[in-house]
């Protein structure tokens, strides 16, 4: 029997992490989900809970779009717990042909896959230094191996495209794991980081195109007998 650990996965309204807290909540764990919509919040709160047998999940609304509501989220945990036991930073997004950013123009994709991974470490590290063994999962991609990354161009306001934002975005997620790594070791910290690649799956993961042309999603069908399917998915984390 495995000891009862408190996780928080974030995007876990869909796809990868909505499968992975049902995989954990099932194996006994307190289960803290993460959503910025509503409904789909309730909807999974509901499903996890029916399909793990378990009650202990807890749900949070966060748009992780605006810096306010990350740091909000992050508050409420650390009002509402005392330790964590794994952060998996999952939330992430395949963004259209047109650039997104936040109200103070931070790039949306590097924003959920990297600038969201380093706000919620730095303010959960309390309560996942008071775990026995702390860890921080950090999601990446095997897409990271396609990046172009040049003059340190986070925002790519002259030169975007989504491939790039994605791709540059899952390198830059290895990059922090690393500097967080150092840190944490220059500190003594028991608390352990990595970062990892899923594998690919279909999931909404690429739909956030409204402009989605025909050439997309012909590719997505035709790479779909190569996906794995979620529970190969959930056992790589
Ligand atoms: N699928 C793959 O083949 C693959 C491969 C390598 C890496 N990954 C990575 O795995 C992670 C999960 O992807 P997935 O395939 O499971 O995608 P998904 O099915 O689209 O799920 C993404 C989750 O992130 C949430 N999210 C997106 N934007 C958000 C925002 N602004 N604020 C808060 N939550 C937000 C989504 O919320 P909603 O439910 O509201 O949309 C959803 O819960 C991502 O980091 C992705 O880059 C995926």
């Amino acid at each position: 029997m495995t000891t009862s650990k408190t996780i928080i996965i974030t995007g876990s309204t869909d796809g990868i992490g909505k499968h992975l807290a049902t995989k954990l909540a099932g194996e006994g764990h307190k289960m803290i989900i993460h959503g910025r919509n509503h409904l789909k919040l309730k909807q999974a709160i509901k499903d996890i809970q029916t399909q793990s047998g378990n009650d202990d999940i807890h749900a949070y609304q966060a748009d992780f779009a605006k810096k306010e509501d990350v740091y909000q989220f992050a508050q409420n945990i650390k009002n509402d717990f005392d330790k964590i036991d794994v952060l998996i930073n999952n939330a992430g997004a395949y963004f259209g042909s047109e650039r997104v950013a936040t109200e103070d123009d931070v790039e949306m994709t590097f924003m959920l896959s990297v600038q969201v991974p380093f706000i919620l470490t730095n303010a959960l590290m309390p309560l996942l230094e008071n775990a026995d063994q702390g860890r921080v999962i950090h999601t990446s991609s095997y897409m990271h191996h396609f990046a172009k990354a040049s003059n340190l161009d986070f925002g790519l306001k002259h030169d975007y495209s989504a491939g790039k934002a994605y791709n540059n975005s899952k390198l830059y997620t290895i990059w922090l794991t690393r500097y967080q790594n150092k840190a944490l070791r220059q500190n003594n910290s028991k608390v352990t980081i990595n970062s990892y690649h899923p594998g690919l799956i279909s999931t909404n993961l690429n739909n956030n195109d409204i402009k989605k042309n025909l050439k997309s999603m012909m590719l997505s069908e035709i790479m779909k007998p190569f996906s794995k399917n979620l529970d190969e998915c959930t056992a790589t984390v």
